[in-house]
């Protein structure tokens, strides 16, 4: 296992029954989407989330993952998602994957934001 694999997947175990989840975009979401998804099949996790792109939205489908839509829900209990660049005052870059406008939307309603990245995304100056 990698480690965005790993990061992913530490995260989705801060993720309790009942929760309202906002799903992240990009190569390390992807993992966090699907460790929800074997969650959700295996644990009978109960969760309603909301995606930051139609991808993330897609593939969380293809899983059996409940999904709501912006009009359903006003108040996320956690965000999962990647990040571009971080640096060590843990400052991020984010966007680059295209979600720009419903990962913000999405960032606003939520309690917690858990970033996940792997050590690659470590820079010394953002940008
Ligand atoms: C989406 O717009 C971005 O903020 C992504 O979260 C970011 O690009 C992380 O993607 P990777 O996990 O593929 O690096």
């Amino acid at each position: 296992m990698n480690a965005k694999q790993l990061a992913a997947e530490a995260a989705v175990t801060l993720i309790e029954d009942g929760m309202k989840v906002g799903l992240g975009t990009g190569s390390t979401a992807y993992f966090a989407i699907q460790k929800i998804g074997r969650r959700v099949k295996e644990e009978g996790l109960r969760v309603t989330c909301i995606a930051t792109s139609v991808q993330s939205e897609e593939l969380a489908k293809s899983l059996n993952i409940p999904m709501a839509g912006f009009e359903e829900l006003s108040v996320l209990d956690i965000t999962i998602d990647g990040a571009d660049e971080a640096d060590h005052q843990l400052q991020l870059i984010k966007g680059g994957g295209g979600a720009l406008l419903r990962e913000k939307i999405i960032a606003y309603m939520t309690t917690h934001y858990v970033i996940i990245a792997d050590d690659s995304k470590y820079v010394e100056t953002l940008g």
